[in-house]
């Protein structure tokens, strides 16, 4: 039996373990994966390094400038298979995961024009299909014509203690608390924002992972990927 290439849209809440389940699925189909919230990372660690962003604030016109200095790209890491984000030709894959970014990242995303250029560059990664994207705009906005619609939430309380293992794996020094606060007001930021919002697209099949092992989400998602492609 022939099977077709197709574009696969996961969104959702913050820590939700979006990207545990779109890099396992690129892999077993032999996809792009790309992390689009690793894109607006990149563009908030670059204006807090050229001191876009002072104290937390900027203005918007000049992140918008800076915009024609970014230039974002994704390389697979060569020994565990995984795409990995480029900011001007370095790879910032590591430090854009620190709480710094995670502060100021969801207002940096606001920017319409911000938006733009990065909702463009997600569009270009996808044109031949063959892609997994995980966000919280790529159902609704990136790729409205997805053939695969996932979208992921789970239990706050649950997403704040596995985001702060995360962290602290990664040898990072967080609080549990701070990690539950950052969730929250990023849940709220990217929900109530003016410009493509997160929500569930009318088409996205809920996955709430709560209480589900990565063993038993693969399984419900490569259900859903197999009545796609056949
Ligand atoms: O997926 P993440 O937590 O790394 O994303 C970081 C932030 O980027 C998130 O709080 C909101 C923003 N984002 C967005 O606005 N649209 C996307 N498609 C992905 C992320």
């Amino acid at each position: 039996m022939t099977t077709k290439r197709i574009t696969i849209a996961i969104d959702g809440y913050s820590s939700c373990g979006k990207s545990t389940i779109a890099k396992s699925l690129a892999k077993k189909l032999g996809y792009i994966y790309i992390d689009s919230g690793a894109m607006y990372r990149a563009v908030t660690l670059y204006c807090m390094k050229n001191k876009i962003i002072v104290d937390g604030k900027f203005s918007e016109a000049e992140v918008l400038k800076a915009m024609r200095n970014i230039h974002l790209s994704f390389n697979v890491n060569t020994v565990t298979n995984n795409s990995e984000i480029y900011l001007n030709g370095t790879n910032v894959e590591k430090e854009i995961r620190g709480m710094d970014v995670s502060e100021l990242v969801s207002p940096i995303s606001t920017i319409k024009g911000v938006r733009e250029i990065v909702v463009a560059l997600q569009q270009a990664f996808g044109k031949e299909k063959g892609i997994v994207m995980d966000g919280r705009d790529i159902g609704t906005n990136v790729f409205p014509d997805a053939e695969l619609k996932l979208f992921m939430t789970a239990d706050p309380d649950i997403r704040a203690k596995r985001r702060w293992k995360e962290l602290k794996e990664k040898s990072m020094n967080v609080s549990l608390d701070e990690v539950k606060k950052n969730l929250e007001m990023r849940d709220h930021e990217d929900t109530h924002r003016e410009h493509n919002p997160l929500r569930k697209a009318d088409d996205a099949v809920v996955l709430d992972n709560s209480h589900l092992n990565l063993d038993e989400q693969l399984v419900f998602a490569e259900k859903l990927v197999q009545g796609k492609i056949r």
